[in-house]
């Protein structure tokens, strides 16, 4: 083996919770790696790796000075949309801290849409009592975000190295010690203090979904092999107004939930309200709510889709240019004020289970933003809290891992081969059984289908990913099938009923199982 490069803290993942992490630590004056498969920023026109660069609707934030709102506010709607798993300890110093590290954001060159006084200007989502969420360049945020994140990187000594996917986390004495890697069919080594996965969602675990093509569940892959514990996987939350193209598969065009804050209306294709007599807040009901009612309303008049109709929306184009321009790029038009949308796997709500300062179960393993479970969304989280989540805790991780030993990294086995199965036929079974509507048998068919998957060599990057899609797929079946109750983002046919007590479930993989760790709580 090649002599391993070291770091003192290794980082995968260039979105908002990696590049922060990233930053906060070469402030501190330690070195850090940043490996991405994509680039921190590419040029106009590229594909991005991160789904950071997507993100349309903003990030929820209380002003400090706002009369109007207040952390309890913001904790007591993270709750309510949580649906009985967010965990208020761990929540509200998220929520708390996050002024500040917005405050860290715009330091770095972050701009957000200001009103003719100067202060930003607020939209609401579905599960806000208040409008809370700032945005940039209308529904632009992420890109915004992304951007002024990318060119502080480039100006601190960061080392980022594009185009390199991480296979396998090492580990030495119990604890994480670096992570190997391969770019350009080449393998590599960083070996570290701390490791930190920053890898966000898995949404390409279905055939249709809001996330870039790179969220593969890397992370929950990488850590489960690793001997990490994961937590509430079973709750993939399904945003309810991803555009709707015939037949289309991949990374789709989302509606933001911030065009039904400005006034957009669901109908069904008779015209009929989609969420009337739903929930107090109807389409602006948390998100679990209003996807499972436009689900209703698809079965109901079995149309393919229902209507997000925008003329309510004052100078839709101008407020939102993201969509707009997503829209035509899918062949559609908006001229007639109204666009086709249905349910798209949008987020992880769960995750590798974390700390407050972002330690997984694994010593020298960290994980924040998507890929982590810190306990903030529940079984369904509140819309716009994950740019947040990845702003404070990319900062608490960047900190806490300073206080890591570095330790010899010893030999390095790779990885050479895996099981994993054909993509599409896992998308197509994880689509049809394990989406918004499970039950039993269903979960138990998807179970036998990813249990078989045959050993492949890991001779691309897309076998690697598809490996990781297998596994990641395994544990969110078998989150789902231990939870026999709906509740969240979770609806289970044959368990209809909430139980009166939520409790979250952590799994780890031992001997090619997956398992529940204990303390099950
Ligand atoms: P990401 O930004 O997804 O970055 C993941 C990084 O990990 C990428 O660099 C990727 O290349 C890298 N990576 C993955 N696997 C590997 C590997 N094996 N090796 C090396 N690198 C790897 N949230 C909000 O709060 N507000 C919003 O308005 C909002 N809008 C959204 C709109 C869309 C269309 C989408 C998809 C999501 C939206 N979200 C929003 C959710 C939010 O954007 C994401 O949850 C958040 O950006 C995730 O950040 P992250 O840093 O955890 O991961
Ligand atoms: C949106 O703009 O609707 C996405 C917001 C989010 O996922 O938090």
């Amino acid at each position: 083996m090649a002599k391993p490069d070291r770091s003192d803290l290794v980082v995968v993942g260039a979105g908002v919770a990696g590049l922060t992490a990233a930053l906060v630590a070469a402030a501190e004056g330690r070195s850090v790696t940043v490996l991405t498969k994509g680039r921190a920023w590419e040029p106009s026109g590229v594909e991005h790796s991160t789904s950071t660069f997507y993100a349309q609707g903003g990030i929820a934030v209380v002003e400090p000075d706002n009369a109007e709102d207040s952390v309890a506010l913001h904790l007591a709607d993270t709750l309510a949309a949580g649906a009985g798993l967010t965990d208020p300890v761990e929540t509200e110093p998220i929520l708390a801290d996050g002024w500040a590290a917005i405050a860290q954001l715009v330091g770095w060159g972050a701009e957000f849409d200001r009103g003719a006084d100067g202060r930003f200007l607020r939209t609401r989502e579905g599960g806000h009592s208040v409008r809370r969420i700032i945005h940039a360049g209308g529904d632009a945020t992420g890109a915004r975000v992304q951007e002024a994140l990318a060119a502080a990187v480039a100006e601190a000594p960061i080392r980022v190295l594009d185009h390199a996917v991480a296979t396998q986390i090492l580990l030495a004495e119990g604890r994480a010690v670096g992570v190997e890697y391969v770019t350009d069919g080449v393998r590599g080594v960083v070996a570290a203090s701390a490791v930190l996965l920053a890898t966000g969602g898995l949404g390409h675990v279905y055939s249709a979904t809001t996330n870039p093509s790179g969220s593969t569940g890397d992370g929950i892959a990488l850590a489960l092999r690793a001997g990490a514990q994961v937590a509430d996987l079973e709750f993939v939350q399904f945003h309810p107004t991803m555009l709707y193209v015939p037949g289309a598969r991949g990374r789709r065009t989302l509606v933001s939930e911030a065009v039904r804050g400005e006034g957009g209306v669901l109908v069904d294709v008779d015209g009929r309200s989609v969420t009337e007599g739903v929930h107090p807040l109807g389409d602006l009901a948390p998100r679990d709510v209003v996807a499972r009612a436009v689900t209703a309303a698809m079965l109901r008049t079995g149309a393919p889709h229902v209507w997000l109709d925008l003329s309510p929306v004052a100078e839709f184009e101008k407020r939102f240019p993201t969509v707009t321009a997503g829209v035509h790029a899918s062949g559609l038009g908006i001229d007639d004020g109204r666009l086709p949308v249905v349910p798209g796997a949008h987020y992880l709500c769960g995750g590798v289970v974390t700390d407050g300062d972002g330690r997984t179960s694994v010593p020298g393993l960290y994980a924040a933003g998507e890929v982590a479970r810190t306990g903030l969304h529940g079984a369904n989280r509140l819309a716009s809290n994950s740019l947040l989540e990845g702003l404070v805790m990319g900062r608490a991780t960047a900190r806490a891992s300073a206080a890591e030993p570095a330790v010899p990294i010893g030999d390095v086995p790779s990885l050479t081969a895996l099981p994993a199965c054909d993509r599409t036929a896992l998308q197509d079974a994880m689509s049809s059984k394990v989406a918004l509507d499970r039950s039993a048998a269903g979960l138990d068919e998807v179970a036998a289908l990813l249990e078989a998957a045959p050993v492949r060599r890991l001779d691309t990057a897309a076998d690697a990913e598809d490996a990781n899609l297998t596994l990641t797929a395994r544990a969110v079946v078998a989150a789902a099938r231990a939870r026999e109750e709906s509740r969240g983002c979770h609806y289970r046919a044959d368990f209809p009923d909430t139980a009166a007590v939520g409790v979250p479930r952590r799994f780890r993989f031992v001997d090619d199982e997956m398992v529940a760790a204990v303390p099950i709580g």
